[in-house]
């Protein structure tokens, strides 16, 4: 079957580096851009060319915004470290960026497609493809749509109610979700389905190649930091490799049309996904296919058999 071609806009990010590493193998990536999030832009830049130069895939990478449309920045090193990659030692980096305009790299090369089969996937805050799409919107009429991993269709991660891609730039995520693009939503309802527990990484160990290593280091420190920040045992969830898989394997998830808006001036809900879940037919628009469950050993078993394959 042919590759889906994508362009994976990101910020890495623990669970970014994994999904760069899953697409490698199920996408045809035309490019990856990055973006300010989990940490700084430099930070991002370095860990998805880190990334790329580990698995040696010669994938274009193209850093872009480097602050949300309006807000203040807000990073995630309680999560990701400092570095945004802490956990395995990382080798002397020799891989530079092909450019620092991700937005023009995004227009030009969903231009250039004479098919609409390109996706955007956007697995960090939406900033990047916000200006994208706004900047020239006739790309909305030649992709085939946007898959995100950001919000969820109850609680937050940041906030009570607020997922971190979608409040670290809220302004972006609107545009986004009200660009009347076909989405594919992956929210923390689904993706924490998805965690890796000690067991997952004991079969990465066993592996003993320089990626299932590095990627056995990464989710070591994720899932401890998750554990000590949040679930008090250890678990980390996988949220960025689900926005890649609802493309690649769709078999693996249980989708439903949904109304998502995103919340921009609520004192304590600003940055919320405001998911209908009425299910009542009435005048909202069902702007989103969300994905609400996962076959989780299928997509583990799918993940390990792909780190296995470098
Ligand atoms: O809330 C989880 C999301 O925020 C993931 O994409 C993670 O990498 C961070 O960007
Ligand atoms: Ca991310």
């Amino acid at each position: 079957m042919k590759k889906p071609k994508i362009i994976l806009d990101c910020d890495p990010g623990h669970d970014d580096a994994v999904a760069i590493i899953f697409a490698a193998k199920h996408c045809d990536i035309l490019g990856i851009t990055t973006v300010n999030g989990n940490v700084s832009l430099d930070l991002t830049s370095r860990n998805a060319l880190m990334t790329a130069q580990i698995i040696d895939e010669d994938i274009p990478i193209y850093s872009g915004a480097d602050r949300p449309l309006v807000a203040q920045r807000i990073h995630a090193p309680g999560i990701h470290g400092e570095t945004g990659l802490g956990g395995p030692i990382l080798p002397e980096l020799k891989r530079k960026l092909n450019g620092t305009n991700a937005i023009q790299f995004i227009i030009d090369t969903v231009r250039a497609q004479d098919d609409k089969e390109l996706w955007l996937v956007a697995i960090g805050p939406l900033t990047n493809i916000a200006l994208a799409i706004r900047t020239a919107p006739d790309i909305l009429d030649k992709i085939a749509g946007i898959s995100i991993m950001g919000g969820s269709n109850f609680f937050g991660n940041r906030t009570p109610v607020a997922e971190f891609n979608i409040i670290a730039d809220p302004e972006a995520a609107a545009i986004v979700f009200s660009s009347g693009a076909k989405i594919l939503m992956s929210g923390l309802n689904l993706t924490h389905q998805f965690g890796v527990l000690r067991e997952d990484i004991a079969t990465i160990r066993k592996i003993d190649s320089l990626v299932s290593n590095f990627v056995a280091d990464m989710l070591e420190f994720f899932a401890t930091m998750y554990a000590e920040k949040f679930f008090g045992e250890f678990n980390g969830p996988l949220h960025d490799p689900c926005a890649i898989m609802t493309i690649t394997h769709p078999e693996l998830f249980e989708f439903a049309e949904r109304n998502v808006e995103v919340e921009l001036c609520g004192e304590y809900t600003r940055g919320m996904t405001v998911v209908d879940e009425r299910g009542v037919k009435n005048e909202l628009t069902r702007n989103v296919k969300l994905a609400l469950n996962i076959d989780r050993s299928k997509a583990m078993d799918l993940l390990i058999k792909t780190i296995a394959s470098y």
